[in-house]
């Protein structure tokens, strides 16, 4: 059991000092927190599989302090992926491209491109610059839980297992990153995020949206980031989607509901579920708090005494995609729709 120190912004060098020398830290960044560690270091990439229990064949995303090292890692960079950086770095945007040789095979589990991304958090762009070398980090919570967006989760999953944490408040998108695919001849948005599909588009023109974004895969079926194929984000007890608009899903989840019931709601439904244990994901037109709130409210059920999970779900437009996608997968794709103007 490792002791796992709570580290302020202020101690940049001493979680610059830990990444040198191989061990693990909690970074925080404007999407979710990081399980960081040096990615050029194999031993230390190795290290974040162990922590999270992940799977060995899920790549890591590296994390850069400036777009002028994305050459450092990436070839045949198109002048697509330097638009999207000018435009849209730092900030949650993860861009798959061809790596370099000197990515190591534990960052990309053997494929031949990499994820790159430059987060929209000081103090992680000053960690990173301090260590002097890019950062492989996953999400910080442990594999299938729902992502951290506060120090609080990290340490929840991670004490114990890891050298630090880094406590920078909480993320201020609080969805992952928005990951597109630019080694393809149609760019593709392999997991929806912080950036929305329409701001990328207004770039790159039609993106198209992998399958596995808005649907289940069969048996067998391998999606183009490997880490869609895992069920994710989930809390212990089951969850169900309910989709349609907002009065026909609180009549729904009424409905349904029994003893012991959680609800995941829009602010303005939030009295009508009494009886059951509700979180509110903040008002149904507010994408960006939905985005923000999503993953605690997964979290806060754990440790009550309910068992089964109903969530109203937003629209796909804009940070909706994501806040829905993430859902979805707590939900293992369990969805109902509700019918338009039920009681
Ligand atoms: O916002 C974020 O992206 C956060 C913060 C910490 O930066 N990171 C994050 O990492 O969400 P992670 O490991 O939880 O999710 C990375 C996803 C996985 O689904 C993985 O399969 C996919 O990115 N991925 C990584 N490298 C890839 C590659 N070369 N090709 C396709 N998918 C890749
Ligand atoms: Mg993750």
């Amino acid at each position: 059991m490792i002791k796992t120190q709570l580290l302020t912004e202020k101690d940049i060098e001493a979680a610059a000092a830990i990444l040198r020398a191989g061990g693990l830290v909690g970074i925080p960044t404007e999407t979710v927190y990081g399980l960081g560690a040096n990615g050029l270091d194999p031993a230390a990439v190795r290290r974040i599989f162990e922590a999270k229990g992940r799977p060995q064949d899920n790549p890591l995303i590296l994390h850069i302090p400036d777009p002028s090292w994305l050459e450092r890692y990436c070839r045949d960079v198109p002048a697509a992926a330097r638009r999207l950086a000018e435009q849209f770095w730092p900030g949650p945007l993860t861009m798959i491209l061809p790596r370099r040789a000197l990515v190591p095979d534990e960052v990309t589990c053997g494929l031949e491109t990499v994820g790159v991304r430059c987060p929209d958090h000081p103090v992680t762009l000053a960690i990173i610059r301090a260590a002097g070398v890019p950062v492989a980090a996953p999400s910080g919570n442990r594999s299938g839980r729902p992502s951290p967006t506060c120090a609080r989760h990290m340490l929840e999953d991670m004490e114990g297992r890891i050298q630090a944490v880094v406590d920078g408040g909480p993320c201020g998108v609080g969805v992952e990153s928005t990951i597109v695919d630019l080694t393809l001849p149609v760019p593709r948005l392999l997991r929806p995020g912080g950036l929305p599909l329409e701001a990328l588009e207004a770039v790159l023109g039609h993106v198209d949206v992998d399958r596995a974004v808005t649907a289940p895969l069969s048996p067998g079926e391998k999606p183009r980031a490997p880490g869609m194929k895992y069920r994710h984000y989930a809390p212990r007890a089951p969850v169900t989607v309910v989709t349609g608009d907002g009065a026909a899903t609180a009549a729904y989840i009424r409905r349904q509901a029994g003893a012991n019931a959680g609800v995941i709601c829009f602010t303005e439904y939030q009295e009508q579920f009494p009886g059951c244990t509700v979180r509110s994901i903040g008002p149904a037109g507010d994408r960006g708090e939905q985005a923000r709130r999503v993953f605690d409210a997964l979290r806060s059920f754990d440790g009550t005494p309910v068992t089964a999970i109903f969530a109203q779900c937003p629209g796909e437009e804009g940070l909706g995609l994501a806040v829905a996608n993430r859902l979805k997968k707590a939900a293992g794709f369990q969805i109902v729709a509700a019918e338009e103007g039920e009681p």
